[in-house]
């Protein structure tokens, strides 16, 4: 008889020849349990996903009670369903009040997608400005936004009108002109490596933006909810998006992803033509209960609060001559070595030790540490320990 992953290899679709093929069997908290063997250390939560911790029990719950109730009904918008309503209700009373319209979609890369669409109706725009080293998704749109030609060259010809400026970087500032849509940028920079800019160029990409009349989309997919020890990223820096994106972690382990607008920018998806954006399971209510549940519980645990020491203390922790550098804010990190064969190994040896993490799409000379938000600090010191006895190991 075929192993489970021999099945994988035969039945399901590859994106990589050479696939990790770990396999569980269970997951809670921060440890993800294979069939065998000793439980593992989830240091990357599912990529960012996982920020309550896998299988929060309030999330299962709410799922659990939704899911008895009512599944899909009816495409996005047109029913009125009350895990949709509770989640941007709640979402509202978290969020500055011009970001108080939600349009629940299924993904990250959809969030993109239809704040993409959005702006250039609110505008009557086409060009839209992203990032160099950005990742926003892997459909077409979103794809067209990534600032790394190796990954988009095979699926040209993409979105025409989209120009590229460099993060943190004021003079570039002046390529955002009245043609702009929207400058869409990453609040903290993830598959770059995690890089973040400075309050300043952020207040003066602001002040840009309007400016010229172009609306500022800032995808917290990654660095949303929690992970930067605000519930916002753009919290650090007093700035407002016009358009939020959200995915990833909101779900808490569901898959759901949200842009989020004033009314006044999000109506223009009602007329001329009617239903501007339409998707059949966007919204769905198993997602928004889990949704709902997530943002319960990072509130009634108080999961922000201890963000920013957690990540300290990894930066504190993780000092050795072979690491060039700890990035990053909150529990969203990077660490940086020589070279990506220095890195893998490493990545490879601490798998051997039951830690879980990666590298990033576009730095692939630094691990990603991005652990659920709920991790202690003797698992942060286990976690450090494993990662630094497998450097001296390595490279001493
Ligand atoms: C910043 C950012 N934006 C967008 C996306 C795309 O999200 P999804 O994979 O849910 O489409 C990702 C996924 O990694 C991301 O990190």
């Amino acid at each position: 008889m075929l192993t489970q992953r021999q099945l994988f290899l035969q039945y399901n679709a590859q994106t990589s020849s050479s696939p990790l093929l770990l396999e569980f069997i269970k997951a809670e908290g921060i440890y993800l349990y294979p069939a065998q063997g000793p439980k593992m250390m989830d240091l990357i939560a599912g990529i960012g996903v996982s920020n309550v911790g896998h299988c929060h029990p309030q999330v299962v719950a709410a799922v659990q009670e939704q899911a008895a109730k009512f599944m899909h009904l009816m495409v996005y918008g047109e029913y009125v369903q009350s895990p949709q309503v509770q989640f941007a209700k709640a979402l509202a009373d978290v969020l500055p009040s011009q970001l108080h319209c939600t349009y629940f979609v299924n993904s990250g890369a959809e969030a993109v997608e239809g704040a993409m669409k959005l702006a250039k109706r609110y505008t009557g725009r086409t060009e839209i400005i992203a990032c160099h080293q950005s990742y926003h998704g892997s459909t077409q749109g979103a794809l067209s936004l990534m600032g790394n030609e190796e990954f988009k060259q095979a699926y040209r010809p993409l979105l025409p009108g989209v120009n590229f400026i460099n993060f943190n970087h004021l003079p570039d500032l002046s390529l955002i002109t009245t043609q702009t849509a929207a400058v869409f940028m990453e609040t903290v920079q993830g598959e770059a490596g995690i890089r973040l800019a400075d309050k300043t160029y952020y207040q003066a990409l602001a002040a840009r933006c309007k400016e010229v009349g172009c609306l500022l989309v800032l995808d917290e997919i990654q660095c949303g909810f929690g992970r930067t020890g605000k519930l916002f990223g753009f919290e650090h820096y007093d700035i407002v998006p016009d358009i939020l994106l959200l995915a990833k972690g909101i779900g808490g382990g569901m898959p759901i992803g949200a842009f989020i607008a004033s009314r006044e920018i999000m109506q223009v998806f009602t007329h001329n033509p009617i239903l501007g954006h339409i998707s059949t399971f966007a919204g769905h209510p198993v997602s928004c209960a889990a949704g709902l549940a997530t943002l319960q519980v990072i509130q009634e645990e108080n999961l922000v609060e201890e963000v920013i020491a957690k990540g300290e203390l990894f930066k504190t922790l993780l000092v050795h001559p072979a690491i060039k550098e700890v990035r990053g804010l909150g529990l969203m990190l990077a660490i940086e070595f020589e070279s990506y064969e220095i890195n893998k190994s490493i990545i490879d040896a601490c798998l051997a030790d039951g830690l879980i993490s990666d590298w990033f799409l576009h730095c692939s000379h630094s691990m990603r540490l991005a652990p659920p938000l709920i991790i202690t600090e003797a698992e942060i010191r286990w976690a450090c320990e494993v990662i630094l006895k497998n450097i001296n190991k390595l490279l001493s």
